[in-house]
């Protein structure tokens, strides 16, 4: 299909007023979600703020077909979640470890992933196991398939890591949960909308993801993936009066669906945004976005490694639209400024976003630089020129 730049950046106001290079921060939403968000905004203001959710309940309802036809599963198996953090959380939160029980993870864990496991593993005696990454600089499948045993209660990983271009293996990891019979839940906070995801192709039990980076969607949005045949194996750690129903004075029943995972009160117009604007990343066509994502990236890559000073420091067999470099003698956070002055936005990774994989390589911090389809080739030119000058 052929990609129309032009109406791309037509329907994207933002592109008019900056270089944004921090889709993976968050994306410059397109006129239709900004448009469907401030209507219902000011339809609350107008009617009420319950009375439009009743009005407008045929959209919000469609959220769940919209993300039901973006990764494969039905609508009864998502979970609207204000971010990717919550969303992850519910899963992981509900699932009952025992003493001794195994968690096993990847090198590029999100912070507030990692976090979960130690406070868990503190709380229950469940084991934390990291996994290596392979020659490539990905999660390594042979070491994973020699760390399954009956021990192992979860596989948790990160399918694009906050800090940098590498894409894990994620479906080759589903074979091996498949294949053992193990819980796999999967953060693909940075993936959804960038890149076709299929949870029955990738074997995932559980998935997370937010809206404001690759799907354009508002911010404080998110959803949360829970495979049907595994809900009564997860304890939600938190219900209430719309994750389940009080039924007699000493009993309760929680809903059948995923939406034991969400709570009653929630921001109706970002959730009716979320819904257009996957509908938008769909008709835009995935595969089609994801291939001018991964040109734009390597594009990026190559005119960035000439430059002097500068490596890139990407890792991964397939890479992504996320770009991020170092330049020597220079601090990340002070090329970030200088470029917010010319009007180009980039963001900076830090160490303790991704512990593991910062330390193992030696870094503090890095400049990322993430495209979107809606960057232009011109647009990489003027940003390698202007860094050129103040590095
Ligand atoms: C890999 C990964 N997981 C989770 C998150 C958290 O997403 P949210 O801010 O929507 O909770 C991020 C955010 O940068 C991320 O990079």
């Amino acid at each position: 299909m052929a990609f129309d730049l032009q109406r791309a950046r037509q329907e994207t106001p933002g592109c008019e007023q900056v270089l944004h290079l921090n889709n993976a921060g968050a994306s410059l939403m397109p006129q239709p979600v900004l448009d469907a968000v401030i209507a219902h905004l000011q339809r609350e203001a107008r009617t009420g703020g319950y009375e439009a959710a009743e009005e407008a309940q045929e959209a919000v309802e469609h959220v769940y077909d919209a993300v039901a036809a973006l990764i494969g599963c039905a609508r009864d198996e998502v979970a609207i979640i204000e971010n990717a953090t919550r969303a992850w959380d519910m899963a992981f939160y509900s699932i009952p470890f025992q003493p001794g029980e195994c968690i096993l993870t990847s090198m590029a864990e999100y912070a507030s992933n990692y976090i979960a496991y130690l406070q868990v593993a503190q709380r229950t005696g469940a084991t934390i196991q990291v996994i290596p990454n392979d020659a490539h600089g990905q999660i390594s499948i042979e070491a994973l398939r020699n760390a399954i045993d009956e021990r192992v209660k979860l596989i948790s990983v990160t399918h694009v890591p906050t800090n940098g271009g590498l894409v894990n293996p994620v479906a080759e990891v589903g074979k091996i949960a498949r294949e053992a019979g193990i819980l796999y839940l999967v953060d693909a906070c940075q993936s959804v909308g960038q890149m076709p995801i299929d949870v029955g192709q990738i074997g995932c039990d559980l998935l997370s993801a937010t809206g404001r980076k690759y799907l354009r969607g508002p911010r404080g949005t998110g959803f949360l993936y829970a495979r049907k045949s595994i809900l009564d194996r997860l304890q939600p750690p938190m219900l209430d009066l719309h994750a389940a129903q009080w039924t007699a004075r000493d009993r309760y029943e929680m809903r059948p669906d995923a939406r034991r995972f969400e709570n009653w009160e929630t921001n109706y117009a970002a959730k009716i945004g979320l819904g257009v604007a996957i509908d938008y990343a769909l008709q835009w066509n995935i595969p089609t976005t994801w291939r001018r994502i991964k040109n734009l990236a390597y594009t990026l890559r190559a005119r960035l490694s000439p430059l002097p000073g500068v490596i890139v420091r990407d890792r991964g067999i397939t890479q992504c639209g996320i770009v991020t470099f170092s330049v020597e003698d220079r601090d990340p956070e002070v090329i970030r400024q200088t470029l917010r002055q010319h009007n180009i936005n980039v963001s900076v990774t830090t160490a303790s976003s991704t512990l593991l994989d910062m330390q193992a390589r030696g870094f503090t911090s890095l400049v990322r630089a993430s495209v979107h389809y809606y960057n232009t080739e011109e647009e990489i030119e003027t940003f390698c020129r202007v860094l050129e000058t103040i590095i």
